[in-house]
């Protein structure tokens, strides 16, 4: 099994490392790794953000753990020589469609989180966004009209494959989880969400064991911070779930806790960190390691057929946060490498 290591830019290099060495400790007999340059060191070095060699690699390697894009050196750049197309390069050239992001609420770190403390600590929960289809891909244009005005439209469609596709990936996440499953959408306007709804129905008939519900989007934005214990999984679409997946991960506290997949449905995954290169803090010893810790778990679990070990890391981390692994953005004093002394030590 050939992982791709991305590192990146800023706290990229830092967070990968520790990541690794958390990997390193399981002994996984068969894992091997390659390692390419991605973002504004890739710039620097060969003159694209997304080399030939880089993408290759990304094509031959089961699964992907990459650490972050973005070089305030390059803001100048020109927008398809930026770091950050390396991101939207790969997601788009690996057909990753399904993006997940677990939400969990480590119980030593309730305090850490804008809810109280009985609230967030409910919260175990997935989002599920599709990621490339939606307003985000539909036609688009500024136009004048004919009395003159400046008009800007995007056109918003989903054909049946399209939501059939993430509704399955949805199941099955469902599945492995407390068989609970809330389609996120707005059905009650939009015939988009009236196809996304009907899809998700019929999808429901090959999975009687998930308990499907339905949740308009402004009501979910509520529930969300309502009563964020009530979700298990929640699929929806590109616009909604990019929005309610900000606010969901929010809940728990610190950016640098939390994780997420991009796969294809095949079994490949591009796993990160959600955050991003963090620059004001790079290579201080600052950068919290545990997103990108526990995006190596997911890697494990949805694309390298080892739950059992992805299931080790994430004890491992909240037993390290029991143990008092903080770093600043939690409060704490601990560096980068502490905390990665930290799970290492936990498993
Ligand atoms: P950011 O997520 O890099 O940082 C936001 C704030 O959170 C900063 O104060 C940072 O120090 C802190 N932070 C982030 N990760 C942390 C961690 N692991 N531990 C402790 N603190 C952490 O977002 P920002 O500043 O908006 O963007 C910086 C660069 O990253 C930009 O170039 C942006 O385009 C890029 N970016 C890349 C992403 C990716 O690679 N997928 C995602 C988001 C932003
Ligand atoms: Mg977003």
């Amino acid at each position: 099994m050939l992982v791709a290591l991305l590192p990146g830019d800023g706290i990229g290099p830092e967070i990968i490392t520790q990541a690794r060495r958390v990997l390193d400790a399981l002994a996984i007999e068969g894992l091997v790794y390659e390692e390419a340059l991605v973002g504004g060191v890739a710039y620097k070095a060969v003159g694209h953000p997304l080399p030939p060699a880089t993408l290759d690699l990304a094509r031959r390697a089961d699964a992907i753990l990459f650490g972050a894009v973005g070089d305030p050196d390059c803001d100048a750049l020109e927008r398809h020589l930026r770091p950050e197309q390396a991101i939207l390069g790969l997601r788009k050239e690996l057909g990753l469609f399904a993006n997940l992001r677990p939400a969990k609420m480590f119980a030593e770190l309730a305090d850490a989180s804008t809810l109280r403390p009985e609230v967030a600590s409910a919260i175990d929960l997935m989002i599920i966004r599709e990621l490339n289809g939606d307003v985000y891909f539909g036609e688009k244009a500024m136009r004048t009209t004919a009395d003159g005005q400046r008009e800007g439209y995007d056109i918003m469609s989903y054909n049946e494959g399209e939501v059939r596709r993430i509704a399955h990936v949805a199941f099955r996440t469902a599945q492995a989880r407390r068989g609970r499953l809330c389609s996120v959408d707005k059905a009650n306007v939009l015939e988009t969400s009236q196809l996304w709804r009907d899809v998700m129905i019929e999808t429901a008939a090959d999975y009687p064991d998930v308990v499907l519900s339905h949740m308009y989007v402004d009501n979910a934005a509520m529930q969300l911070v309502r009563n964020p214990g009530q979700f298990d999984v929640i699929v929806t679409g590109n616009l909604f779930g990019d929005i309610l997946s900000d606010q969901a991960s929010m809940c728990v506290g610190s950016i640098g806790l939390l994780a997420s997949a991009a796969l294809d449905g095949a079994g490949k995954g591009l796993y990160e960190p959600i955050h991003g290169s963090a620059p004001d803090i790079a290579g201080q010893g600052k950068a919290n390691p545990l997103a990108t810790v526990l995006s190596a778990a997911m890697m494990l679990r949805y694309s390298l057929g080892l739950p059992d070990q992805a299931d080790r890391i994430e004890a491992a981390v909240a037993r390290a946060l029991a143990g008092g692994a903080r770093g600043a953005d939690l409060g704490g004093t601990m560096s980068t490498a502490q905390i990665g002394d930290a799970v290492v030590a936990a498993l």
